[in-house]
């Protein structure tokens, strides 16, 4: 069915400008956007028409790198740089996934917060558990989250006989995975965990296994110097940490590499090279004092870079509070090295677009593409001394936006999500 939305429209074509159409339409048929236009065209006068009054129509967001099983441990123990916090606190919280139906009781949580908050796509790490995996990605799929998932694979440095498989062990374990994911819109994505937790038996076994079946691959890049330092350790062989996945095949199109704090420009180049995606996580950074990653840099030097809520290195899922927890490292960055800040503008974009685009979508609200999008009502924000305009408003909604301003949310074409029922 045709139908015509008639609201305010701010969406992000591209990096550095928003599009805003104040009293706007969006044509729709069967959830497939037909256009968006600021005067409806005449063709389409005679459709039904949903008036969303003084309400934003935004672009869903698209949280490109979390963790769900660290689920639990949001908010807590982030007093260890990363190498010790994973002994101490995560690896031990990742084990209880070896129980299903707690992964069962996590997950469905996790999978409704997301879309409280309006993420309709992801990319996310499970654990090393197949069950709990499949567990992770039905209770996604339940909630109208859609994206990638992998089974983790770790089968050194972590903690034996708690949180460790063999070689072996995580080759079967991922070929069981695979035959198991029958899931509409949500797919598997091969996630070796880092270098230092995936011997080079398992990263080859890994890297083949991407290009016999032409599968994305997930994983961590120069988040923290201890770690790199480990890797040099581990690779002698390889100049930079990048190579270590170059040399498997796991370095290539597509491959999201969560941090990239401390990559060198030879590194970033690699990056844009292969067709790496960046994926820049800034709480987690600040808080597991990772350091503070260059993205003006990557954007300036063509990488593609989109955002993670990295939990629960990251504290915020929200990626409202993702964007803006980028800009403000962006300007932490800004007041050290006098390097441009991420304006609202770019925030939006490496929040919503740059995501979207991994999964095939276009730019913004691009015609051909299913909706994903959010109807968002702020009436009952403070009223300020002038009227805003819709840009003021979504630099507010990104900075205060609660669950409750978001009155729908539209994933693949669906509603799977309305509070005004
Ligand atoms: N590197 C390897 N594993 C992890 C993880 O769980 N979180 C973060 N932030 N970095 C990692
Ligand atoms: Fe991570």
């Amino acid at each position: 069915m045709k139908e015509v939305w008639k609201g305010n429209i701010v969406h992000a074509p591209r990096l550095k400008e928003l599009e805003v159409l104040e009293g706007g339409y969006l044509v729709l048929e069967d959830g497939i956007i037909c256009g968006v236009y600021q005067n409806l065209p005449e063709e389409y006068r005679d459709l039904p028409c949903r008036d969303h009054g003084n309400r934003l129509i935004l672009q869903s967001f698209a949280d490109m790198h979390l963790h769900a099983p660290q689920y639990p441990m949001l908010g807590m123990g982030m007093d260890l740089p990363l190498l010790d916090w994973l002994q101490t606190y995560t690896f031990v919280t990742e084990a209880r996934f070896a129980d299903t139906e707690y992964a069962r009781n996590v997950y469905s949580a996790l999978a409704r917060e997301l879309i409280d908050n309006g993420t309709t796509r992801v990319c996310m790490f499970s654990s090393l558990h197949t069950d709990a995996t499949w567990v992770l990605m039905e209770e996604l799929e339940k909630a109208g989250v859609t994206g990638y998932v992998g089974k983790v694979n770790m089968d050194r440095n972590g903690l034996p006989g708690v949180l460790q498989e063999t070689a072996e062990e995580s080759v079967s374990e991922t070929l069981r995975w695979l035959e198991g994911c029958h899931f509409q819109h949500i797919k598997p994505i091969l996630t070796p965990r880092f270098t230092p937790s995936c011997s080079d038996a398992l990263m080859a076994a890994l890297g083949d296994l991407a290009r016999e079946r032409g599968l994305y691959v997930q994983s961590h890049l120069s988040e923290n110097t201890g770690e790199i330092q480990l890797v040099g350790q581990l690779h002698p062989d390889c100049r930079e940490y990048w190579e270590t996945y170059e040399k498997y095949g796991l370095w290539k199109d597509h491959t999201l590499m969560a941090h990239c704090v401390h990559s060198s420009p030879r590194e970033r180049q690699a990056m844009k090279d292969a067709g790496v995606v960046a994926v820049h996580c800034a709480d987690s950074n600040v808080n597991i004092c990772s350091g503070i990653c260059q993205v003006r840099q990557l954007l300036d030097e063509g990488v593609w870079v989109v955002l993670g809520s990295d939990i629960a290195g990251g504290a915020q899922l929200p990626m409202n509070q993702v964007i803006t927890a980028s800009i403000r490292a962006s300007k932490t960055r800004r007041i050290m090295d006098g390097s441009d800040f991420l304006t609202v503008a770019e925030g939006y974009y490496l929040g919503t677009t740059a995501g979207h685009r991994y999964f095939g979508a276009g730019a913004g609200f691009a015609p051909g593409d299913a909706l994903h999008a959010l109807v968002v009502d702020d009436s009952d924000m403070p009223q300020a001394a002038a009227e805003l305009n819709p840009v003021q408003r979504l630099e507010r909604l990104l900075y205060r936006m609660q669950p409750h301003h978001i009155r729908e949310v539209w994933s693949q074409g669906r509603c799977v999500h309305s509070r005004d029922e």
